[in-house]
């Protein structure tokens, strides 16, 4: 008898390219997928994201980012043990944090800790990553705690940047290795094969520890499940 699958809730403020890359990957799993999108939620109403789960039948709202108890309840009527923020640019209650402890995840387009924190977001991020020079950026996904973009990290994946690079053709770069990254960090957590565990650390990895290579050289993520 298979195992009941995880019902993910995802929170998007934007277009919501990111719950697109999530449902791809699930619908290229088939039934070797471990989780379900089972709702999409958005602060704002004109949300691309919203539009995206509508056309799937999938459960969309927009909710008020303040409203613990209203987000609270919808996650828990639609029987979501998940929660991955993907491009959502409001804080969550601390609460419900707390309540998702290891089971609430973001992705962010930098290499956290570099380039994280309050008011670093969107093009500001690229912007800063280019205006220091840096020769590497990325994207890191991570559990959610308390603090803005903190929090034990999942997965990164490393983004050249390019001397004619603007933060658009950056943020571009970026974007597209988010949509190869997240989806699989969120199978990966759903599946239990990434952890928080009691000590604080996560535990399990994205790629097999024993070849570097395969987290800087890979082509992409798909040479890896
Ligand atoms: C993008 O800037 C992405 O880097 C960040 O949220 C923004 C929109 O993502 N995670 P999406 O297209 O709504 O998934």
């Amino acid at each position: 008898m298979r195992a009941m699958r995880t019902r993910i809730a995802i929170l998007a403020s934007r277009g919501g390219s990111n719950l697109g890359a999530i449902l791809a990957h699930l619908d290229a799993l088939g039934a070797e997928r471990h989780a379900d999108v089972a709702l999409v939620l958005s602060d704002r109403e004109q949300a691309g994201a919203l539009e995206r789960a509508r056309a799937r039948a999938i459960a969309a709202a927009v909710i008020d980012p303040l409203d613990a108890a209203g987000l609270s309840a919808r996650l828990e009527q639609a029987g979501v043990t998940l929660v991955v923020l993907a491009g959502y640019l409001k804080l969550i209650p601390a609460v419900v944090v707390r309540a998702f402890h290891g089971r609430m995840m973001n992705v962010h387009p930098a290499l956290l800790p570099a380039f994280g924190g309050p008011g670093m977001y969107g093009q500001r991020i690229h912007r800063a990553v280019i205006d220091q020079g840096v020769r590497l950026t990325g994207v890191t996904v991570h559990f959610v705690d308390e603090q803005y973009d903190r929090g034990p990290i999942i997965a990164q994946w490393p983004v050249p940047v390019h001397e004619a690079d603007t933060p658009d053709s950056l943020a571009a770069r970026v974007l597209s290795v988010e949509h190869r990254i997240l989806p699989r960090a969120v199978e990966a957590v759903a599946a239990g094969r990434i952890s928080l565990g009691a000590d604080g650390r996560v535990h399990g990895t994205l790629c097999p520890d024993d070849d570097d290579r395969a987290v800087i050289l890979a082509p992409s993520p798909t040479t890896h499940t």
